[in-house]
């Protein structure tokens, strides 16, 4: 099966199929929202493997995929599938592809959804592969930014998009930088704590498509052109024992709150995060002070994950063309 087949990677995108990906994500909004039923993958079964914990990616490729008509086999933890009596990602992978039409994988190590994809002759999506990439999140964060452009009369050409918090273990912004590469000219500022930097490969990938890169470690300058802040998580549980140690004591500084959007952004800024977002106590990503504002696009962008993802299975199982000739009222 070709890696085109599969999404591993948002490398595997060129502008026109994601355009596509958000033309076919818009007229699924009627069946995600249940104001249209279709039955395009009835009969069809998925294989939703999660080997690291999730909320929202697990149960919305659950739903996409139901809400086509299809239906849906779990696993969740190590600890309930063979993998904890030592069966290899090969011999897993062979079998599961005998039960299911498509597989969504989440793994803690990098590159084994890749691996697994290897083995198997049905479509593959990565669901997140420890700190490599989280393709569906950034084609549906995508799908939200252009959403909301089109809300508030704007386009991605010219736009200026913060990436802020942990940008080195953060799955979600490796795999949203290059698809964004893929539009504008665009301003991107990166503000991370030291030794939590997007990678160099990526910057250098994404400044030779003609963008322009800022690299700061605070988040103390004025931001009142800023179109998008997108936060993300520190990624503690990727740390060692000495990192764990050595940012105990991160300071607020890279806190999205309400003070930092009215004194530093615009009335227009929207606030993007993958979520979850950590509200122990010395967190320091997404303040829930911003909760009610509407800036605050994050619940947006949790719902904008069904048509995405809906429109990812459709694409991939080559259904994307009938959907709209067998959507029938509920
Ligand atoms: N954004 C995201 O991947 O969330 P979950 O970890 O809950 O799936």
């Amino acid at each position: 099966m070709s890696q085109r087949q599969h999404l591993l990677t948002v490398d595997s995108l060129n502008r026109e199929r994601v355009d596509h990906l958000l033309r076919i994500a818009a007229r699924m909004e009627p069946i995600a929202q249940r104001r249209q039923v279709t039955r395009v993958l009835e009969g069809a079964v998925l294989g939703n493997l999660f080997f690291e914990a999730s909320t929202r990616t697990r149960v919305s490729f659950n739903a996409a995929f139901c809400r086509l008509g299809g239906s849906v086999c779990d696993t969740t933890g190590f600890t309930f599938s063979s993998m904890a009596k030592g069966e290899s990602l090969y011999d897993t992978s062979r079998v599961m592809s005998g039960y299911c039409d498509a597989i969504v994988m989440r793994h803690p190590d990098q590159g084994s959804v890749a691996e697994f994809a290897a083995a198997t002759n049905v479509p593959v999506i990565n669901g997140g592969d420890g700190p490599g990439e989280h393709p569906s999140q950034a084609l549906l964060d995508i799908y939200t930014i252009d959403k909301e452009f089109q809300r508030l009369g704007k386009s991605l050409s010219g736009a200026h998009i913060l990436l802020t918090g942990d940008l080195k273990y953060g799955r979600t912004v490796h795999s949203l930088i290059k698809l964004l590469s893929l539009y504008g000219p665009l301003r991107i500022t990166l503000v991370s704590p030291p030794g939590l930097e997007m990678p160099a490969q990526l910057v250098d990938l994404v400044t030779s498509r003609g963008h322009r890169i800022e690299q700061r470690n605070s988040l103390a300058s004025d931001f009142s052109d800023l179109d998008v802040v997108y936060a993300t998580r520190i990624q503690k549980e990727r740390f060692t024992d000495e990192m764990n140690e050595s940012f105990q004591g991160l300071s607020n500084d890279f806190m999205v709150n309400r003070d930092f959007l009215d004194q530093r952004c615009s009335d227009n800024t929207i606030v993007m995060h993958p979520l979850p977002r950590d509200s122990r106590p010395g967190a320091n990503d997404l303040n829930v002070d911003l909760n009610g504002d509407p800036r605050l696009a994050i619940f947006r962008q949790t719902d904008n994950g069904i048509p995405m993802r809906m429109a990812i299975f459709a694409t991939l199982l080559e259904v994307d063309e009938l959907v709209e000739k067998e959507m029938r009222p509920v």
